[in-house]
């Protein structure tokens, strides 16, 4: 049994007209005033597997507040590149039709995320080469000179994009989904970066505080401006509300959607958001609740959950705020748009090819090196490509990753299973 090809059709023209509400919130004023200054719980944002949306302990999505203000000089906001429809990321199709509508003079187009801040960006089509990274993954630059205490150097560098040095770490980052983090850990960004201690409070202003000054290109924000976007973004749970093939993910006795996550308590655990679908008739309904039991258990190819790491129960954060080293800064992953350094332990002198530091560059250790924040894995697919750097295009290939990297092996249809549960996520 199936949901039927015409509830299908209706769902997708009803999702396709409010996707086009939501390009509208987007749109500002010339003075730059939200013209859709606010967007009720709940509201439905179309993804390939259906329908994601968020629920704010605020009652509402305030469009307005100091998130979606301008900090700085460069027009950018948290919002521009942290944005509803993507699970508070961005992908590159929105990225590209940012691009299309501006000849890529949106203020998400910077000097800061260039491919190479001094390449040309003088023209639409220098821009459209000058900001490939962007536009064809969805990823912006980040990085700088290494920390000073440090256990390594780097001794080598192949930047395609020609602008990485020995001296000037270039690392390629997505847009971390800011949600679910009454559910998340301590850690902040990909490498920990922005972390304070275990208090994940500090951190967040902590992040925002340095976003200003950053990638907002503003003068220090006060701390009210930072309290009113730290209290918004911690408001927020998002996570798919709706399945083409399996329906409303709350349906049947199952606790999936924003609402059900926002009231739910950070705990350490398995995964049973569709605990109740196990037996179900329904055909798509019982894979997710297969695909969530493979994701519990341990893998007879290595011995590992993917719940072992990802253990903030229906959230997938790491519960004690641990990152790891799971591969995907390593060569053999390299996508030959990344950089490559080669990095040489002082005291050992042993060597490593990694396309990002990771934590290493936060703690100045050889061995955090190529670790990274375990992420949430709500509302995946509002949001490919997937892991720090964009290497997986799709689920598929994030799952083709654990099983070529980390020794996870599955038979085809468990593949297709744990793809039906992390598409429902
Ligand atoms: C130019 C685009 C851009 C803007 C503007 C921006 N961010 Fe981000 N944000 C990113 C990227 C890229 C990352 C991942 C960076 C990394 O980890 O290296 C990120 C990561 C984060 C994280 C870490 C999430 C986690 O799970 O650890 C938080 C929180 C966050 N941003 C909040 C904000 C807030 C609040 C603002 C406004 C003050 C803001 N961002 C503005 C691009 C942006
Ligand atoms: C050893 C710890 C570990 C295990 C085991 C693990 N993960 Fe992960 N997972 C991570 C880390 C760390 C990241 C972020 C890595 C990065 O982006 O570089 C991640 C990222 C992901 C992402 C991408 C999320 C995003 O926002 O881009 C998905 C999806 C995911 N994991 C699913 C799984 C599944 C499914 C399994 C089991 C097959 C699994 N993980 C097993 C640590 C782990």
């Amino acid at each position: 049994m199936r949901f039927s090809r015409r509830r299908r059709g209706a769902a997708l023209a009803v999702a396709a007209a409010l996707g086009t509400v939501v390009a509208i919130a987007q749109e500002r004023s010339s003075d730059n005033r939200a013209l859709v200054k606010a967007l009720p719980n709940n509201f439905p944002q179309i993804n390939p597997n259906g329908l994601s949306a968020t629920f704010s302990t605020q009652g509402f999505l305030d469009l307005t507040g100091e998130y979606f203000q301008a900090q700085g000089s460069n027009g950018r906001s948290c919002a521009t590149c942290h944005i509803p429809q993507n699970a508070w990321s961005v992908t590159p199709g929105v990225l590209r039709l940012l691009f299309d509508q501006t000849g890529g003079t949106h203020p998400i187009f910077n000097p800061l995320d260039a491919d190479n801040p001094n390449g040309d960006l003088s023209t639409v089509e220098a821009r459209r080469a000058g900001y490939s990274m962007m536009l064809a993954r969805g990823v912006f630059r980040r990085g700088g000179a290494p920390r000073a205490e440090r256990e390594w150097d780097v001794v080598g560098v192949d930047d395609p994009h020609g602008f990485a040095a020995p001296d000037r770490i270039v690392q390629w980052r997505r847009v971390m989904p800011a949600i679910n983090f009454h559910l998340g850990s301590a850690t902040v960004a990909w490498d920990g970066g922005n972390t304070v201690g275990v208090d994940q409070l500090a951190g967040l202003v902590n992040q925002a505080t340095r976003n200003v000054t950053g990638a907002q290109q503003g003068q220090p924000a006060p701390p009210d401006v930072i309290n009113n976007i730290v209290s918004f973004e911690t408001s927020l749970s998002t996570a798919q509300l709706l399945s083409f093939s399996a329906g409303l993910l709350n349906a049947g006795g199952a606790r999936g959607g924003p609402q059900e996550l926002s009231q739910m308590t950070a705990t350490a655990g398995r995964f049973d958001l569709f605990d109740a679908w196990i037996d179900s008739p329904v055909a798509s309904r019982a894979s997710i609740a297969r695909g969530q039991e493979l994701f519990n258990s341990p893998n007879p190819g290595n011995g590992r959950s993917c719940n072992g790491c990802h253990s903030s129960a229906n959230n997938g954060t790491n519960f004690e705020n641990l990152l790891f080293d799971i591969h995907t800064a390593a060569a053999e992953a390299r996508t030959p748009d990344l950089p490559l350094y080669t990095i040489r332990n002082r005291v050992t002198a042993e060597e490593r090819q990694l396309t990002d530091t990771g934590l290493g560059n936060v703690t100045g250790l050889w061995n955090d090196l190529g670790k990274f924040k375990v992420p949430t894995l709500r509302a995946l697919s509002a949001r490919a490509p997937y892991f720090h750097n964009g290497i997986a295009a799709g689920l598929l290939d994030v799952v083709h990753h654990y099983e070529q990297r980390l020794n996870f092996v599955f038979t085809d249809q468990q593949r297709q299973d744990l793809l039906a549960f992390l598409g429902a996520l």
